[in-house]
């Protein structure tokens, strides 16, 4: 569609001669190889005040639960081994599709000990949905079969109800007996470390599970949303991923690259231009920490990083682009965000590559679901 799309790798910068004076004249630059010096930790720190004292100035908007918004600090993820606690096959699963997100409100009388009656309504009810012609993308002679399954050990706290996985097989009409079922579409719902105050503060009978992910045709997805509206009295919504998010992302990936090697961060920004422009921007694992190494602040913690050093990390990364390219990417839309363990696009799709980030992913997509759903 006439889109025009830059490819740019971070590693190769270094090369482009022509740069080299203000590559030495720049305080913030992260040649490939070299730490950042005394004096770019010195003009990061200013930054990154200047930018405290707005962060503070906007502040949030009161009336909500104390609890519910947005942190200003997180944990880093740290290499935890996820078999000890979750099925390997069942992180196999979650790792398999790129996932759509949707935020859903808290379920009425929903009951993990119900699943197997769940498994044979929902898929009484897809089938009614067939027979009243709604094309839901199962052939006419196909046998399919509907399973609900609960995701043990996934869950962050207490208050977090256990995460439950749905599949919808089918099984064509002359299949050999033996054949597996092919998955036609899947779905989970999940809450780690949603907020202990706003889960707490529900009515008895509600369960929250307020992350939906879903892998399948759209008909299959919106007849299962009905079954769960009309089954447990909630609602879905679109659940996309503003720039923000985005950028907590590209910070905790990379703030646990000496543990997990991210083997690499690509950013992709949307430009507004006639065609629209994209630009894709690799950066060098290593680059990339010695960047987030020369933004951290003085006084974090190891294992947390600050909103603070996620703005200065991105403005390092900014800065740098513009030095060689005199585009500003700020003008832009941070679009997507990837690195060997997954992507995350501002549409409102995930993939995993491997268990190792996935709970700190998910920790901060429950917070974004719990943000985005009407209280
Ligand atoms: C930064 O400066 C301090 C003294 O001002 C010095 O002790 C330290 O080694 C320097 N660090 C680097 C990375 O140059
Ligand atoms: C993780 O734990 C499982 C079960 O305890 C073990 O079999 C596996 O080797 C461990 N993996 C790593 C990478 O430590
Ligand atoms: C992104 O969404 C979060 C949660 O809704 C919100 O706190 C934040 O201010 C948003 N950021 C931008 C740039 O809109």
């Amino acid at each position: 569609m006439g889109r025009r799309v830059v490819q740019i790798h971070f590693l190769f910068l270094s090369a482009v001669v022509c740069y080299a004076m203000e590559e030495r004249d720049s305080a913030s630059a992260t040649p490939r190889g070299k730490a950042p010096s005394n004096q770019s930790r010195k003009s990061y720190g200013r930054s990154r005040r200047s930018l405290g004292v707005e962060l503070t100035n906007i502040g949030f908007t009161p009336g909500h639960l104390a609890g519910l918004r947005a942190p200003t600090s997180r944990e880093l993820p740290k290499p935890r081994n996820l078999t000890e606690h979750v099925n390997p096959e069942q992180i196999a699963l979650l790792v398999k599709n790129e996932w759509k997100l949707s935020y859903i409100t808290p379920l009425y009388q929903f009951r993990h000990t119900q699943l197997k009656t769940y498994s044979k309504q929902l898929s009484a009810f897809i089938a009614a949905e067939k027979q009243q012609g709604l094309a839901v993308e199962i052939e006419a002679d196909t046998s399919f079969r509907v399973t609900f399954s609960a995701v043990l050990g996934l869950a962050e706290t207490e208050d977090d109800a256990e995460t439950v996985f749905i599949q919808i097989h089918s099984r064509p009409p002359f299949a050999v007996e033996g054949d597996a079922p092919k998955v036609i579409w899947s779905g989970w719902l999940t809450c780690i470390n949603g907020n202990p105050e706003y889960l707490r503060s529900l009515p008895s009978g509600f369960v929250c599970l307020p992350l939906f992910c879903t892998s399948g045709s759209e008909s299959l997805t919106s007849v299962v949303k009905l079954w769960f509206e009309k089954t447990f009295d909630c609602n879905f919504g679109t659940l996309s991923l503003n720039s923000t998010c985005l950028q907590w992302l590209a910070s905790m990936w990379t703030g646990c690259h000496p543990a997990f090697n991210i083997r690499y961060l690509k950013l992709v920004w949307n430009l507004p231009a006639q065609p629209p422009l994209d630009i894709s921007y690799t950066i060098h694992p290593q680059d990339a920490w010695d960047l987030w190494n020369s933004i951290r602040e003085q006084d974090s913690a190891a294992d947390t990083i600050s909103i603070n050093e996620v703005e200065s990390f991105m403005k390092g990364l900014e800065a740098h682009f513009f030095r060689h390219f005199r585009i500003y990417l700020s003008a832009g839309t941070l679009t997507k965000v990837s690195t060997t363990f997954g992507s995350a696009h501002c549409d409102g799709k995930i993939k995993f590559t491997s268990g190792d980030s996935i709970k700190h992913v998910l920790m901060l997509l429950t917070e974004y679901a719990l943000l985005k759903m009407p209280i």
